[in-house]
């Protein structure tokens, strides 16, 4: 329903995609239309709509123009034909693996994915599905888990926490060769360093609640990709109801705009903070796509544009001296997210994997000295002296 911008421009089009030039009242915002249903003036126009002659929104669940808008914005920025939006970042993983998979069938998922995803593939074991986890990078382990079953596969990339980046162009080469799927979780990257529709990935979900929102204030996630695949799970959506509410796509609208701005400042910032904390004694181990230490260097030099806004390393020593350092930082919040414009830190041991034994942390590589930083849009300058004070103190 929205006028397609004739412009081209990545930044032009997350200002101006996916909304009216005239909208309501002649607003300049898109407004938010917190409404359950739409009206009809009588059944004429109804049998219209149905028939595909007239253009209108039904049913809150099945659309909304605010939500409508967001989902063109984030099409055009992600180089896709449709998307859609979800409640959340997990609603939008389970829709779709719900969506696309029946009884009998088998999905192969990295296990460097985000927890819930992880748990998730195989909590669908419980509906007949089949699922198989790989190690990120082990072409081999791959390999052998694909069966005359397997539709999809699922990846993340770059991974939460150790932010492995999956080579998207061998991946889809080897899906292609297999008639399979492939499923890309995109949330560390963004449409800003990466497109992977651009590489033949079918379809690229997103925590929206992430970078895509950028300021700690919605839930939501994407799903993006061709419209015959999108179509179906918009069905699947309109059943299930999982539709994502008009405030959260306003917001969503508005974090849009800065999403280039936002991003190629936090990957700047990212990238100094990830250089100075390898260069300190204190800091045992990094893990940034962007240093040359990172196992996938060469694969984020070649596919990312930019290296994210996230950066993983491990404290020197124990536990105890990873809590004082966490405890004396002053600038970033401690607290289970990434991607908005305030720095936060996560310890994953202790807050996403707390009710795993330490061998079965250990055996995933989530030591208790990971720390998790996600740099907002603060002064570079503040952060560094800010990490440089906590290291100091332990
Ligand atoms: C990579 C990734 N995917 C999906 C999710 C789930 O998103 P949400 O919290 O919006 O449900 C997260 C949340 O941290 C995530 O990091």
């Amino acid at each position: 329903m929205s006028e397609e911008q004739p412009f081209k421009g990545e930044s032009t089009r997350a200002i101006h995609d996916g909304e009216e030039r005239d909208k309501f009242a002649r607003s300049l915002t898109n407004p938010i239309a917190q409404t359950a249903t739409f009206v009809f003036t009588d059944l004429d126009e109804f049998a219209d709509y149905k028939a595909g002659k007239l253009k209108h929104y039904e049913y809150g669940r099945y659309g909304n123009p605010t939500v409508h808008a967001a989902e063109r914005k984030l099409a055009a920025l992600e180089g896709g034909e449709e998307a859609l939006l979800f409640p959340s970042g997990m609603s939008a993983v389970t829709s779709v693996l719900l969506a696309m998979l029946r009884q009998g069938q088998h999905v192969v998922f990295m296990e460097d994915c985000y927890r819930r995803t992880v748990q998730f593939c195989k909590l669908i074991q419980k509906f007949g599905v089949e699922s198989t986890a790989v190690p990120p990078g082990d072409w081999k382990a791959l390999e052998a888990a694909v069966r005359p079953s397997t539709r999809i596969l699922f990846a993340e990339s770059p991974t939460n926490p150790h932010l492995r980046v999956v080579d998207l162009e061998r991946l889809v080469l080897f899906a292609k060769k297999r008639r399979l799927k492939v499923l890309i979780d995109s949330t560390f990257a963004t449409p800003v360093n990466q497109r992977p529709l651009e590489y033949g990935v079918d379809l690229v979900i997103h925590s929206a609640t992430k970078y895509l929102g950028g300021h700690n204030d919605l839930l939501a996630g994407s799903v993006c990709g061709g419209k015959d695949l999108v179509w179906a799970i918009k069905d699947f959506r309109n059943i299930i109801g999982s539709m994502v509410d008009p405030q959260s796509a306003y917001l969503l609208i508005r974090g849009l705009k800065t999403l280039g701005l936002r991003i190629e400042r936090q990957n700047k910032t990212a990238l100094s903070l990830a250089r100075y904390v390898e260069e300190h004694p204190k800091i045992e181990k990094v893990y940034y796509p962007g240093l040359p230490s990172h196992p996938d260097h060469g694969v984020a030099l070649r596919q990312l544009r930019g290296f994210g806004g996230v950066v993983s390393f491990e404290v020197a020593g124990d536990l105890e001296r990873t809590r004082a350092f966490v405890h004396a930082l002053r600038l970033p919040y401690l607290a289970p997210s990434l991607g908005g414009v305030e720095s936060l830190v996560s310890h994953p041991a202790t807050i996403s994997y707390y009710d795993l034994s330490a061998e079965d942390r250990q055996a995933i590589g989530i030591k208790d000295q990971l720390v998790r930083y996600s740099v907002g849009i603060e002064d570079e300058g503040e952060l560094i002296a800010d990490l440089e004070q906590a290291l100091a103190g332990v």
